[in-house]
């Protein structure tokens, strides 16, 4: 294994019934003010935003609601929430819903506490900080982006046309509710959008050096064949509870760092899919659906020994009379009928994409990574995005 060090600064509370029972008393050491941060409305409508809320009250607190973050959250709403923020004189950001509200409450809070360009200083390149980021805690409700416990914010910049995010351990909400009860009535499709995003982070990280037997990779197999099971049980009955409450920790494992130490990581498919979703909006997870199996054919060859691994260990595909090329193709075909079995694009016609939108100039705009098995060029994402219509 490569060398690390690790820390994760989150504390989580688990399981049914933990916000009634820990948030009065998370919220007591960060003043009278909190903004509440939350996207389009679904807590409204599934009984969430009445719980926290009454929590709130009875607990004395002033609330400021910032509501309406999007999918894929914009630079522009950072902004203005970074404005709510101030003229408030919040103590804690609360955000409670997926991603795109935990990124967007990430962002906010360096940014109430910057007074410079935050874009140029945080994400265009690294940032500094001497200083510490305006308070933040979360509650997940749908499981998917395991944001709740790393220091990662994915941020639109519509002008720019940039989708790219940084993981600042200063950023790590200090505590994260999660309560698998709350995903229950999150739709199908966004439950299997969630689902593949668990599963490609943890696939980005399984196909990347070193690949002698090592820890991330025992636990990367278990968690992959996990989020197959769960997400196939909690189809068949969103109320599963042991399904949900698993598929709810194994996004926060994706992602909480552990199974990424010792290893390079890949992340060329969630660098395709950023750009991707730059330019279209597309959801996250049902991008990622669409480019990996087209990118794992790609660069298969050059990581052979480990997509064979990945078929026998994840898929249990049969070696009976299979060459390593043979077996290695029929696990990303396995992955592959994952997807169309729930309910996912397999196509870029299929996801909405619009077959005017301009290929070459997202390609042309896609990180490299330095991690994958086989670098790649633009012109390889450019035939790799044509691949996909
Ligand atoms: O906006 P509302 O009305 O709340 O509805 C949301 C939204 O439409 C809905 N939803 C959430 N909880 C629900 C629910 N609907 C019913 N019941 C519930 N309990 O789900 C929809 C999608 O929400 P969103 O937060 O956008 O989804 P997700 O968690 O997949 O987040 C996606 C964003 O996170 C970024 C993605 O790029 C994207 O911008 N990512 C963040 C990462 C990180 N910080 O570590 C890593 C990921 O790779 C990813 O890039
Ligand atoms: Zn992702």
């Amino acid at each position: 294994m490569n060398n690390f060090i690790f820390e994760n600064a989150t504390k989580v509370y688990f399981g049914k019934g933990c916000v009634k029972e820990y948030l009065a008393c998370l919220t007591k050491q960060y003043g009278d003010t909190v903004m509440l941060c939350y996207g389009g409305g679904s807590i409204k409508k599934n009984g969430v935003y009445e719980e926290v809320m009454s929590i709130l009250t009875a607990a004395g607190k002033t609330v400021i609601e910032f509501p309406g973050i999007m999918a894929n959250p914009t630079y522009a709403k950072v902004l203005e929430g970074t404005k709510l923020a101030r003229e408030n004189n919040v103590g804690l950001l609360l955000g409670v819903g997926g991603g795109s509200v935990m990124d967007c409450c990430k962002a906010i809070s360096i940014a109430a506490r910057y007074k410079g360009d935050v874009w140029k200083d945080f994400w265009e390149r690294a940032g500094i900080f001497d200083f510490e980021p305006l308070p933040l805690g979360v509650i997940v409700t749908v499981a998917g982006t395991g944001s709740e416990c790393n220091g990662g914010a994915v941020i639109t910049n519509e002008e720019l046309k940039i989708k790219t995010g940084r993981d600042y351990p200063q950023c790590n909400p200090l505590f994260a509710l999660l309560d698998p009860t709350y995903t229950y009535s999150v739709p199908e499709f966004q439950m299997a959008s969630g689902g593949f995003d668990i599963l490609s982070h943890i696939m980005e990280t399984y196909f990347s050096d070193p690949d002698a037997a090592n820890v991330s990779d025992d636990i990367s197999e278990a968690l992959m064949r996990g989020v197959i099971r769960d997400l196939r049980a909690a189809i068949k009955n969103p109320e599963d509870y042991t399904a949900r409450s698993n598929l709810m920790w194994e996004s926060t494992m994706g992602e909480n760092r552990i199974i990424k130490l010792g290893k390079r990581m890949d992340f060329e498919c969630h660098q395709m899919e950023h750009q991707l979703g730059a330019y279209t909006d597309c959801n996250h997870g049902a991008g990622l659906a669409v480019l990996h199996p087209v990118y794992y054919r790609h660069i298969y060859k050059e990581g052979l020994a480990k997509f064979k691994q990945f078929a026998l260990n994840v898929w249990g595909v049969s070696a009976d009379g299979k060459t390593d090329e043979e077996i290695a193709l029929a696990g990303i075909e396995a992955l592959e009928d994952f997807i169309v079995e729930i309910g996912l694009p397999v196509s870029l016609q299929d996801l909405g994409v619009d077959e005017n939108t301009d290929l070459k100039a997202i390609a042309d705009s896609c990180v490299i990574m330095p991690g994958s098995y086989k670098k790649m060029t633009h012109e390889e994402i450019y035939a790799i995005f044509k691949e996909c219509f």
